[in-house]
């Protein structure tokens, strides 16, 4: 006679869902390298269970333009993750998991990844310890690079311990690499009697006019103009900021209030590519031999400004505010021998887009970069 049957051990959507997220910060608690494939996969079930994202959407970076490249390189970046406590929001942990899972997968790995700044939202040391924690499973050499949203609460304390340096510079195969840190603020505090929350408060807000303008500052230019004085003017530089170095829209603080002192120092070097992060969107613009290459954001996309939006630019299209990771993604550049880059945008639920050397160089008459394949919202 047959046994009588054990009743399915079905499992609810849901529960399933909450049980894989406990597994998540479980394994968050005590994260290495080993158990940390076996976290994203539960952040990507997680996430896949509940719809957020179609399962074909799980792709690594493919940079095509490496492949024939002797003799260039391919660095990669990840860039505004803005995370909370964890208890406060677990999507913005899942989606910087996700782009260091993007950023392992690639084959061949960089050469190294630079992380844009705004690891933190508001500049809490558990927010700046959960980042740093994440990634320490990026495989590839990592650099880093402060956000305002990382710095105003404590003026950097947390993030020194952790990261070390905001400002340095370093070469590699040619190149001549400085980050500088773009987010330094003039005191609108100290008379107003803010508290260092209410100091990040009002830096991590996107249109708050009580803040002052960003700006690189009279002692990180004195440093850049005696850094770049033993470089030649044929090795190329590649500079990382977190705000874009030019002036683009004030009122955001998209915007670098010494940005024309800084260019200055740059103007002599044949090529100059600079990376920056903090819009959250495709940005491209050149002014004389410098070109500014945005970075995309884990967390969320802004929109575009609404004026002075460079001519360079192609858009990325408004994402769908339905779909929490559209408009979102992260990415790499191809060097040039000459130091130029293509610049590979990978957004998660678009296809790729690449912003390429000859774009920039034919001052946006060939080699256009596609536009969105999906419809903007
Ligand atoms: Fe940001
Ligand atoms: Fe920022």
């Amino acid at each position: 006679m047959s046994q009588p049957k054990k009743p399915l051990g079905i499992t609810s959507i849901e529960t399933r869902h909450h049980a894989e997220r406990a597994e998540l910060f479980a394994a968050l608690k005590s994260l290495d390298r080993r158990s940390f494939m076996k976290v994203s996969a539960a952040a990507f079930g997680a996430a896949a269970s509940q719809s957020l994202m179609p399962p074909h959407s799980f792709q690594p970076v493919r940079v095509a333009h490496a492949q024939g490249q002797k003799q260039g390189f391919t660095f990669a970046y990840i860039s505004d993750s803005h995370l909370y406590e964890r208890e406060l929001n677990d999507r913005f942990v899942n989606q910087l998991l996700r782009a260091v899972d993007d950023i392992n997968a690639m084959d061949p790995q960089p050469d190294f990844v630079l992380y844009g700044g705004d690891l933190a939202q508001l500049g809490a040391a558990p927010e700046l310890e959960l980042g740093a924690q994440i990634l320490k499973n990026v495989k590839a050499p990592l650099h880093m690079m402060v956000g305002e949203h990382d710095w105003f609460l404590d003026m950097g304390e947390k993030w020194r311990e952790l990261f070390g340096a905001p400002t340095y510079s370093f070469d590699h195969k040619g190149v001549h690499f400085v980050v500088v840190n773009s987010i330094i603020e003039r005191d609108f505090w100290t008379e107003r009697g803010m508290t260092p929350q209410q100091r990040m408060l009002t830096v991590a807000g996107l249109d708050n006019g009580g803040q002052s303008p960003f700006m690189v500052g009279e002692e990180q230019r004195q440093w850049l103009a005696k850094d770049l004085a033993s470089i030649s003017p044929n090795t190329p530089v590649i500079v990382f900021s977190h705000s874009p170095l030019y002036k683009l829209y004030k009122p955001w603080n998209f915007w670098t209030d010494d940005a024309d002192e800084v260019q200055a120092l740059l103007r002599r070097f044949k090529s100059v590519v600079v990376i920056h992060g903090h819009t959250h969107q495709i940005l491209t613009q050149r002014i004389g031999n410098i070109h500014f290459h945005g970075m995309l954001s884990t967390a969320w996309p802004w929109p575009y400004a609404p004026e002075g939006l460079p001519e360079m630019t192609v858009q990325m299209g408004r994402p769908d505010p339905f779909n929490p990771h559209d408009g979102l993604g992260d990415g790499s550049m191809n060097v040039h021998p000459d130091g130029l880059i293509d610049k590979l945008y990978n957004l998660w639920n678009r296809n790729p887009v690449t912003v390429s050397k000859k774009y920039m160089v034919s001052n946006g008459k060939q080699d256009a970069p596609a536009t969105s394949n999906l419809r903007s919202y």
